[in-house]
C-alpha cells in the first residue's frame, strides 16, 4: 500500500498553512488538477550533477527512503552504462518497493536489453528532438530521430515494458515536429510521453501553453522534465500541471545536471498547499531531504526552501515576536508539515523577545532587569554576524548572573593593546582605572597574548598576585564559538586569599583579561565588605 497521508492527516495539514487566497481564485475556469504522478530521478539526473558519485550502498538507502516518502517512480539509474548500475537496478527491481523502478534508456535496442537484464519493468527512452540537436550532437535527420523513437518503444513494449518517451530538448524544438514524434510513440504504444526542458530555457507561461497544445494532441498522460537553468523549474513544473500534465520529474534538493532540476519537496508543497494535490508524505520530506543531502555530500543552501536551514528560522525582533503568537504571520505553513523544525536564531537582530522565548524554551528563569544587560551582550557578540546556539547563551546567562553578586566595580580596565605573532615576544599594554581617579598604565611580556595581558594586569594593580588557576573552554566545538574563561588568582591585597572571575566572550585574550579583572574585583569586593 502507498505510504501516503490519510484524508484526515490532509485536513490536518490544511490547518498548517495559511497561503494566498488568490492561488484558489486564479484557477476559475482551469480544469480540476487531480492526480499528480511524482517520478523522482534524483538517483539518475541528480546523480550526474557534477561532484556527486554515489555507491550501490548509497543508491540503496536513498531508493528506499524515496519508496518510503511515497514517489510514484523511481529512475535509479541509466542500466546500460555498467554492470554497477544495472546491479543496483536489478536490486531494487527484487525489493518490493511500493514505487515503480525505472532505468533510461537512449534510443537503442542494446540500452532496452540492459534494462531487460535487471527486470525493471519501466523505461524511459529519449531522443532529441530540437534542430540543435539533431543537427549536432545526433547528426540525423527529424525522420530518422522519429524511426529510431517509434522503433525502441516498440521494442521495449513488446518485451512487456511501461514505456515512457522523452523528447530531449523538446522546449527548443518544433511544434510541429515534436507533435509528429508523440503521435508516433503514442501509436507504437508508450505509456507516457515526457517533455523536457532541458536547459532550462521555457517560461512558465509557454510551458501551459506547449501543454495544452500537446494534451489536444494526445491521449496517453504528459509528464514534465524541468532544469532549473534560469531558476524556473519549479514554476514550469506547476503550470504543466496546470496545464494538464499528470506527472512530474523531480529531483530531492533540487540536484541535477548544472543548476539542477524542479525540487521534489518544492513541486510536492507547492502542489498540496496552493492546489490541494496530494503527493508524497509531506511530513517525511525533512528527512529525506538531510539523507540526500549527507550522502551525495551536496549541501543544501541555507535559505534553500522548505529544506534550507533558514526556511524555518527566524532572528529578527518583529517577526520572532509574530511568530511566537501565531506561526503563520511569518511563514506559509508549520514547519512541522514538512517534517522540519522551527529555530529562534539569537543573532544580531534579536529582540528581547526572542531572548525571553529561547530562555523560556530552556526552561531558564532569567532576572528580567538584566535582561538589557544580556541583550547588549549578545548584539555585542552578535554584530560579528555570529549566530548564538542554545550552549553559548546559557554561558552569557550564567555569567551575568554569577556577576551580580560582584556588582560593585572598583578597578576599570580602560585600554587593552597585545603585540603577538609568530618569532615575537608577545607584549601588552594595559590602562587601568582604580577607585574612580587612580588612572594605571603598564607594559609587560608573556609567553603568548593571554599571559602578556594579564602579567600587564598584575603589574598595573599589584604584581604579587600569582595565578593559581586558568581555564578556558570553547562552548561549542567550533573555531567561532563563544569562549569562557575561569581563572583563580590570589593576594589581590597581599593577604594570600583566594579570588575566581569568569567572563564569556568571542576573544580569548580579551575574555580572560576580563574574567582576571572580575577577579580583581571579586576581591576588593571583599575587601570593602571585611
Ligand atoms: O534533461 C533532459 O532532457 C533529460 C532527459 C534524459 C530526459 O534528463
Ligand atoms: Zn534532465
Amino acid at each position: 500500500m502507498k505510504k501516503q497521508q490519510t484524508s484526515e492527516s490532509a485536513k490536518n495539514l490544511e490547518k498548517m498553512l495559511a497561503v494566498s487566497p488568490y492561488n484558489q481564485l486564479a484557477l476559475s475556469g482551469v480544469d480540476p488538477i487531480k492526480d499528480v504522478k511524482i517520478f523522482d530521478t534524483t538517483l539518475r539526473d541528480g546523480e550526474q550533477a557534477p561532484g556527486i558519485a554515489l555507491s550501490p550502498e548509497d543508491k540503496i538507502r536513498i531508493a528506499l527512503a524515496l519508496d518510503d516518502l511515497g514517489v510514484d517512480i523511481i529512475e535509479a539509474g541509466f542500466a546500460a552504462s555498467g554492470e554497477t548500475e544495472k546491479e543496483i537496478i536489478k536490486e531494487l527491481a527484487k525489493s518490493n518497493l511500493d514505487a515503480k523502478v525505472c532505468s533510461l534508456a537512449r534510443a537503442v535496442k542494446s540500452d532496452i536489453d540492459a534494462i531487460i537484464d535487471t527486470g525493471a519493468g519501466f523505461v524511459h527512452t529519449f531522443i532529441a528532438t530540437s534542430n540543435l540537436h539533431m543537427e549536432y550532437k545526433l547528426k540525423m535527420t527529424p525522420d530518422q530521430v522519429k524511426a529510431k523513437a517509434v522503433e525502441t518503444v516498440e521494442y521495449a513494449k513488446a518485451h512487456g515494458m511501461e514505456v515512457q518517451f522523452s523528447c530531449e530538448d523538446a522546449t527548443r524544438s518544433d511544434m510541429s515536429f515534436i507533435k509528429e514524434m508523440v503521435v508516433a510513440v503514442q501509436d507504437a504504444g508508450v505509456d507516457s510521453v515526457n517533455i523536457p526542458d532541458t536547459v532550462g530555457v521555457i517560461t512558465p507561461r509557454a510551458m501551459s501553453y506547449l501543454i495544452g497544445e500537446l494534451k489536444s494532441t494526445l491521449r496517453v498522460p504528459i509528464s514534465v522534465h524541468c532544469h532549473d537553468d534560469m531558476g524556473l523549474a519549479v514554476a514550469n513544473s506547476i503550470a504543466a500541471v496546470e496545464a494538464g500534465a499528470t506527472i512530474c520529474h523531480v529531483c530531492m534538493n533540487g540536484i541535477g545536471e548544472r543548476s539542477g532540476n524542479a525540487a521534489l519537496e518544492e513541486v510536492a508543497v507547492n502542489l498540496f498547499a496552493n492546489y490541494g494535490i496530494q503527493t508524497v508524505d509531506l511530513s517525511k520530506i525533512g528527512q529525506v531531504s538531510k539523507l540526500v543531502e549527507r550522502v551525495t555530500g551536496f549541501n543544501i543552501a541555507g535559505n534553500k526552501s522548505i529544506v534550507g536551514r533558514n526556511a524555518f528560522a527566524h532572528e529578527s525582533g518583529i517577526h520572532v515576536h509574530g511568530v511566537m503568537s501565531n506561526s503563520l504571520t511569518y511563514e506559509p505553513f508549520k514547519p512541522e508539515m514538512v517534517g522540519a523544525d522551527r529555530e529562534i536564531v539569537i543573532g544580531k537582530h534579536s529582540g528581547a523577545h526572542s531572548i525571553q522565548g529561547r530562555l523560556d524554551k530552556l526552561g531558564v528563569e532569567f532576572p528580567a532587569d538584566h535582561m538589557p544587560e544580556l541583550l547588549a551582550t549578545v548584539k555585542k557578540i552578535a554584530v560579528t554576524g555570529k549566530m548564538i546556539d542554545d550552549a553559548e547563551l546559557l554561558a552569557i546567562v550564567d555569567n551575568i548572573i554569577w556577576k551580580r553578586g560582584t556588582k560593585t566595580k572598583t578597578v576599570s580596565l580602560d585600554e587593552l593593546t597585545v603585540l603577538t605573532g609568530k618569532n615575537t615576544t608577545s607584549t601588552a599594554v594595559v590602562t587601568v582605572t582604580v577607585d574612580g581617579d587612580d588612572k594605571r598604565t603598564a607594559a609587560d611580556v608573556g609567553v603568548g597574548p593571554v599571559d602578556a595581558a594579564i602579567n600587564a594586569i598584575k603589574k598595573a594593580i599589584n604584581d604579587k598576585i600569582t595565578m593559581e588557576e586558568y581555564k578556558l573552554s570553547a562552548i561549542t566545538g567550533k573555531s567561532d564559538s563563544i569562549c569562557e574563561v575561569t581563572v583563580m588568582v590570589k593576594n589581590v591585597r597581599n593577604d594570600g586569599a583566594l579570588s575566581v572571575g569568569k567572563a564569556v566572550g568571542l576573544d580569548i585574550v580579551e575574555t580572560s583579561v576580563d574574567a582576571m579583572m572580575a577577579a580583581i574585583n571579586r576581591d576588593f569586593a571583599r575587601k570593602r565588605n571585611a
